[in-house]
């Protein structure tokens, strides 16, 4: 058998699948159709420091290569996540990350300092896609100083391992995922959706604004993830329009140390149980013993 385990943060996964953020719920959800302990970690939807409730619908759209989504960050904030669900991820003993975010830094930074240590969780994936309110709406990760200054602040209240999770619509995003490396960042998922809308044509509107996300996605993920890792020495957690294995290889050899799945769940629910089967089948196939066989393998 493929040995799938891989290190993060000092944890072992028993393998590098993730749900993305978001496209899970609370993870009870899935629970009808298969079991998500089969994931090497579960990835919570973004939860801020109280509750919040989001846009009115509608909050999905479907389009030719991909989803626009206006969920709005709609979350049950941080003290109903452990108290309803996280006796779920500890009779599963399933590793979790907490996806986080606030609409101020003083949001962010408290909502990190609240998260306390425990031995499920592996690392606290700070959403910089967020809009700044105070400085009108513009997202935290966009700037590199801003991602430095909050990075810095978010490391300095919580002894729980910080991943930063990038935006793409930035200028160079080797230059913002390196300020949050000197920052302290312990590692980066990279990417997060890009903005959009569709028009509808009939109507003359716009029935929906939000972050584009599926298989438009994967080359930008993956020359992300290609000159991020060649500039930044810490872990990245792939993720950006993974439909199948094939993909998740890709992002792998890119230089992925773990994958997130999102809008292809929505395709298909299992898809990320079938990723888990078929990376192992391709790895046994190639001859590779394990998966750190083939993380950063390709050639430029
Ligand atoms: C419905 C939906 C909700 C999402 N919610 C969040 C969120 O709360 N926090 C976050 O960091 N990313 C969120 N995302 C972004 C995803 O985690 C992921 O970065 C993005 O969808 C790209 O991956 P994919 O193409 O596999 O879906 C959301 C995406 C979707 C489709």
């Amino acid at each position: 058998m493929a040995d799938l385990t891989v290190e993060l943060f000092g944890k072992t996964l028993k393998n590098p699948v993730m749900n993305a953020s978001g496209t899970m719920g609370y993870g009870v959800e899935m629970e009808p159709l298969w079991d998500i302990k089969n994931m090497g970690a579960y990835v919570t939807k973004g939860l801020s420091l109280k509750p919040h409730h989001g846009n009115p619908p509608p909050r999905i759209w479907e389009e030719r290569h991909g989803m626009i989504n206006s969920i709005g960050l709609h979350n049950i904030g941080i003290d109903a996540f452990f108290n309803n669900f996280m006796p779920f991820f500890e009779k599963k003993e399933l590793p979790v990350i907490i996806n986080f975010f606030g609409f101020s830094e003083e949001e962010y930074i408290e909502c990190a300092r609240q998260i306390k240590p425990h031995r499920l969780i592996v690392c606290l994936e700070a959403n910089l896609s967020c809009p700044n309110i105070k400085a009108g709406g513009i997202s935290f990760g966009k700037e590199p100083e801003n991602v430095y200054r909050l990075v810095k602040k978010i490391k300095s209240v919580t002894e729980i391992p910080v991943i930063a999770k990038l935006t793409p619509e930035v200028k160079n995003i080797s230059d913002i995922a390196m300020a949050a490396y000197d920052a302290g960042a312990d590692g980066l998922t990279l990417i997060n959706t890009i903005p959009g809308i569709y028009v509808d044509i009939d109507n003359k509107n716009i029935p929906i604004k939000g972050g584009l996300s599926g298989p438009f996605l994967k080359p930008i993920a993956l020359k992300a993830i290609k000159e991020c890792s060649e500039r930044v020495p810490i872990p990245i957690i792939g993720v950006g329009g993974i439909m199948d294995w094939k993909d998740a290889v890709a992002f792998f050899m890119a230089g992925a140390r773990a994958v997130q799945v999102g809008t292809a769940t929505f395709v298909d629910p299992f898809t990320i149980p079938k990723i888990i089967e078929n990376i192992g089948e391709f790895i046994n196939s190639k001859g590779y013993s394990s998966i750190k066989d083939i993380i950063g393998v390709v050639n430029t």
